[in-house]
């Protein structure tokens, strides 16, 4: 052999020596493997045979673009692995020199028949991994029209082990990368099937529009986008974003709060993105700041809207580039976190009237979720009501079960302008004053409550139509709306005489206690009924 083709030899084992180390997927492995044989044995054709151990077929993985034609006739082409000279050098694991082909008994034309092409000269080597063989690869047709060479024969042998293991690698790797892709589904999948499960924990919700809420909250686990939730106060903006926390992937990492209207501007600064020592007077450590902090998790924001003009720049950086820029340092640095951000207010209106950054709004507005304030979702009192009672009598050790139905009248008649905050905090209120009663009555709501109530009930009372159907028992006035006489003071009449029998009747008659309730007098209670006969 000349010294120039020893020189290609070299060469070539070199460069697939760095193309194995370089290069890890089979569909960049093979078109080189197959090409530079190619090149350094002078062949027609190179072909990589791998095994199908289940069905012990061969198959090629790759057939080289030059010859469309063959490449699709050998694309799906297969044949059995114990045929030819392939099978031959499969199954002894040696390699073979065959410069006759056709006069050659142990020839199988079966693949020359598929091609179209005739074999006249080839040498085969087999292609063992450390698992065993897996394939053989084939050189086919010297281009001079020799055989093939001793040398040739030794030049494939030797190549052929690192091709094994590099086509190995590479069946590993791609296994690899597929089983990966198949978990990545499956916690997906189980992820969504956990976070509807728990309905999100303790999350109240029965109606229409919480439906839609729970929805939005499966979507947004599943994924890493960044999430809006706005509601009026006590709507559980809160809890919506540590449920989206908890069941997404992030479910391991620290879900960090920080509410941006609690703080002054400087402190909040250097608390969200974090100081450098001395970076001001008092800055007496380095301090990462949240969105460090909450490396793999999630930062919310809560009253994002009350975020200032400075921070709403610096907030924008974490969120479009994932970096920060802590106090007193000029290079950023890198974090990985999920922005979720809470508001009360219309930030729409802020952009418009510049208080809040657009290109902010947009981009921490992605996905939005609205919270229907509680008197939209009036169904879910009740359940709220005896969830927090629950909650409450365990807390404060109390025998309480529940509110008698007057006092579920007054919850389910009032407007929670503080929504489920509110209930809950009355609910703990009440809980508190009980006593060793299991069921809480009227007496143990806030006065403010139960006034706002009644004075919504009798305006509801005196605009109704409907004041002749039921005056009260007995009343002294005759009151009727048929002639059209009805005065306002006739109307408060029926309201009142109304009420006062229904509240003496779930006092049990107690006029001290009806009295109490109406934040009246007894003195002044008595003198009403005796006014209207109600006894
Ligand atoms: N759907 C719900 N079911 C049960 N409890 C709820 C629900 N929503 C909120 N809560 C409870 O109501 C209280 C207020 O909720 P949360 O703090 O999440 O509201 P918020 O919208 O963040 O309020 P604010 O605007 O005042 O910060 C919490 O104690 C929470 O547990
Ligand atoms: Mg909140």
């Amino acid at each position: 052999m000349t010294g120039e083709a020893d020189t290609a030899r070299l060469r070539l084992l070199y460069d697939l020596g760095c193309a194995f180390t370089a290069r890890i997927e089979l569909h960049e492995l093979l078109p080189l493997i197959i090409e530079k044989c190619r090149e350094a044995l002078m062949a027609d054709g190179v072909a990589v045979l791998l095994l199908d151990r289940a069905r012990n077929e061969f198959f090629f993985p790759y057939v080289a673009e030059t010859d469309s034609e063959v490449a699709v006739r050998l694309s799906g082409y297969r044949f059995s692995a114990t045929l030819g000279f392939a099978g031959l050098a499969l199954t002894t694991g040696k390699s073979l020199k065959i410069d006759d082909v056709q006069h050659d008994a142990r020839h199988y034309p079966g693949t020359d028949r598929t091609t179209g092409l005739a074999t006249r000269n080839l040498i085969v080597a087999p292609l063992n991994s450390l698992q065993g063989p897996i394939g053989v690869i084939e050189v086919v047709n010297r281009r001079d029209g020799r055989p093939f060479s001793e040398e040739d024969l030794h030049f494939l042998e030797a190549l052929s082990g690192s091709i094994a293991i590099a086509l190995d690698n590479a069946r590993l790797y791609a296994e690899a990368r597929q089983s990966e892709a198949r978990l990545r589904t499956q916690v997906g999948v189980l992820r969504r099937d956990l976070a509807s499960q728990l309905r999100f924990d303790d999350m109240v919700g029965t109606g229409a529009s919480m439906a839609e809420v729970f929805r939005l909250m499966e979507t947004a686990a599943a994924s890493s986008i960044t999430v809006l939730i706005e509601g009026e106060t006590g709507t559980g903006k809160e809890l919506v974003a540590r449920g989206i926390h908890r069941a997404s992937a992030r479910a391991d990492g620290p879900f960090l709060a920080m509410n941006c209207a609690a703080m002054p501007e400087t402190l909040l600064e250097s608390e969200l993105f974090g100081h450098r020592r001395g970076a001001f007077t008092g800055a007496i450590r380095d301090q990462p700041g949240l969105f460090r902090a909450a490396t793999g998790g999630t930062v919310f924001l809560d009253e994002v809207g009350e975020m200032p003009p400075l921070m709403q720049a610096k907030l924008l950086r974490v969120i479009e580039q994932g970096e920060v820029v802590p106090l007193g340092e000029s290079t950023p640095v890198k974090v990985d976190v999920r922005v979720m951000s809470a508001t009360n207010r219309e930030l729409r209106s802020d952009v418009k009237q510049g208080k809040f950054r657009s290109d902010l709004f947009y981009r921490i507005a992605v996905f939005p979720i609205k919270l229907p304030p509680l008197r939209a979702r009036r169904e879910d009192i009740p359940i709220l009501v005896q969830r927090f009672v629950k909650r409450a009598a365990e807390r404060q050790h109390k025998p309480v079960a529940g509110f008698d139905e007057a006092s579920m009248a007054v919850f389910d008649a009032y407007d929670w302008p503080g929504n489920i905050r509110e209930v809950q905090n009355e609910v703990e209120r009440a809980v508190a004053l009980a006593g060793e009663e299991s069921q809480l009555g009227l007496e143990h709501i806030s006065t403010s409550i139960r006034d706002s109530v009644a004075i919504a009930e009798s305006t509801e009372t005196i605009s109704s139509p409907d004041l002749t159907s039921a005056t009260a028992a007995g009343s002294q006035e005759e009151v009727s709306g048929n002639n059209g006489g009805t005065t306002f003071r006739k109307a408060r009449a029926v309201f009142e005489a109304r009420f006062i029998t229904g509240l003496l009747a779930r006092c049990d008659g107690n006029i001290s206690r009806a009295a109490k309730l109406m934040g009246l007098s007894r003195v002044q209670l008595q003198r009403k009924i005796k006014e209207y006969g109600l006894r």
